[in-house]
């Protein structure tokens, strides 16, 4: 028998543990060993926990504990997830995480502590919820250049999108929703300001460039700018709003898009992830799954537990870059409006051609051809912009 130790008795940990009990005889099978949790780690005492007397407060009981060969870190946040992690690595247990802040950020110093101490460091649920595509990533399409990674990769955000659309709802009320069914973070700005599919983007590019980028030096827009209003007229004119990770021509950024129907990303709906990864000798790949919730997590999560604990430990070792690409030159379609007065101000500053769509009421709409960040400003500057959205292309 093989021990594990959970660490957080949150929604994801709680899942983990509900799946090793309930899939024991497929885990075995998988690693050729029964896998049990040993302990679980949390500051509450849980009394009413199917897992109570597994509960410790004290993470030195764990690390202690020479039975126990891997720790799954689903406490989330940099601290004390890194402490921990790195603890648990120098002691020579295995670590997987669904931490996307601690892999975004800690990732190459962790995947280089494993390394050193032969073991692994496992991330897939860090990104995507459910969806395998760290692995994927890492390995499958590991002889291809990836020339473009754009994802819908945060359930919250795609969850109020969905809903807006569907049913006009209210920003608010569509967060309330996502909290209720435990897709949302504890700080729901990380999910609705774009910071969590910041973390994403960063971690699924670094597994193709090995480079991480300072994440917070990456351009990250949420979708809190974005009017139920725009979501209607993207519809009438052939497109989903969707907020997109991209990592694309060298860039890493994150903004709600608008994606037209025919691209299959624009069909991922509700707490669905998507993940289009294009490489040059496959062509264009994409993953689709639940992105966020316990049952979904824990399916990835416990997929490392079974690669750690079976597959020969092997880490890619990441640099930190810390002056990322600026996304200045970066060109792209624009969905853009304005009050009705201001449309010929609007159409006279664009520096390319655009075509009207059917507007939100009192507004002119237009999409444009492909322009820079760079230019965009200078349009902005020039006209009171009721609404900008990129157009994915
Ligand atoms: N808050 C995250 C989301 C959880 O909504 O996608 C999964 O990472």
């Amino acid at each position: 028998m093989i021990q594990i130790a959970i660490l957080g008795h949150g929604v994801v940990g709680t899942g983990t543990a509900r799946m090793i009990e309930d899939n024991r005889e497929q885990i075995a099978r998988a690693v050729g060993d029964t896998v049990a949790v040993k302990y679980i780690l949390d500051i509450r005492d849980l009394p009413d926990s199917p897992w109570a007397d597994r509960i410790v407060h004290d993470y030195g009981v764990i690390l202690a504990d020479p039975e126990v060969a891997l720790v799954a870190e689903l406490i989330g946040g940099s601290e004390p997830a890194h402490t921990f992690a790195l603890e648990a690595l120098r002691r020579g247990k295995h670590v997987v995480t669904s931490n996307k802040e601690c892999v975004s950020k800690f990732g190459a110093e962790l995947s280089a502590e494993a390394a050193a101490h032969g073991v692994s460091y496992l991330f897939e649920a860090s990104c995507g919820g459910g969806i395998p595509v760290v692995h994927p990533l890492l390995q499958d399409l590991a002889a291809n250049r990836i020339t473009e990674i754009s994802g819908i990769l945060n359930g919250t955000t795609n969850y109020i999108l969905t809903k807006m659309f569907r049913e006009g709802a209210q920003f608010a009320d569509a967060l309330k929703e996502a909290q209720d069914r435990g897709y949302a973070e504890r700080n729901p700005s990380a999910d609705v300001d774009g910071h969590d599919a910041c973390r994403k983007i960063n971690i699924l590019s670094a597994c193709v460039t090995d480079e991480l980028w300072d994440d917070s030096r990456i351009y990250t827009e949420g979708i809190t700018a974005v009017r139920t209003v725009d979501v209607a007229a993207a519809d009438r004119a052939g497109y989903a709003v969707k907020l997109l990770g991209r990592m694309t021509e060298g860039y890493r950024f994150v903004a709600p898009h608008l994606v037209p129907y025919s691209c299959p990303l624009s069909h991922a709906d509700d707490v669905f992830n998507a993940v289009l990864v294009r490489g040059n000798y496959v062509g264009d790949v994409m993953f689709y799954g639940r992105g966020a919730g316990a049952e979904a997590t824990a399916s990835a999560v416990v997929a490392d537990v079974v690669a750690a604990l079976s597959l020969p430990a092997r880490s890619r070792v990441w640099t930190e870059e810390d002056s990322p690409k600026p996304l200045s030159s970066f060109s792209c379609p624009r969905y853009l409006t304005c009050d009705e007065a201001d449309g010929h101000a609007l159409l006279a500053a664009l520096p390319v051609s655009a075509r009207r769509v059917d507007a939100p009421e009192g507004e002119v709409a237009l999409i444009t051809d492909p322009l820079s960040e760079r230019d965009m400003e200078a349009v902005r500057a020039a006209v009171a912009l009721r609404s900008h959205l990129r157009v994915w292309a």
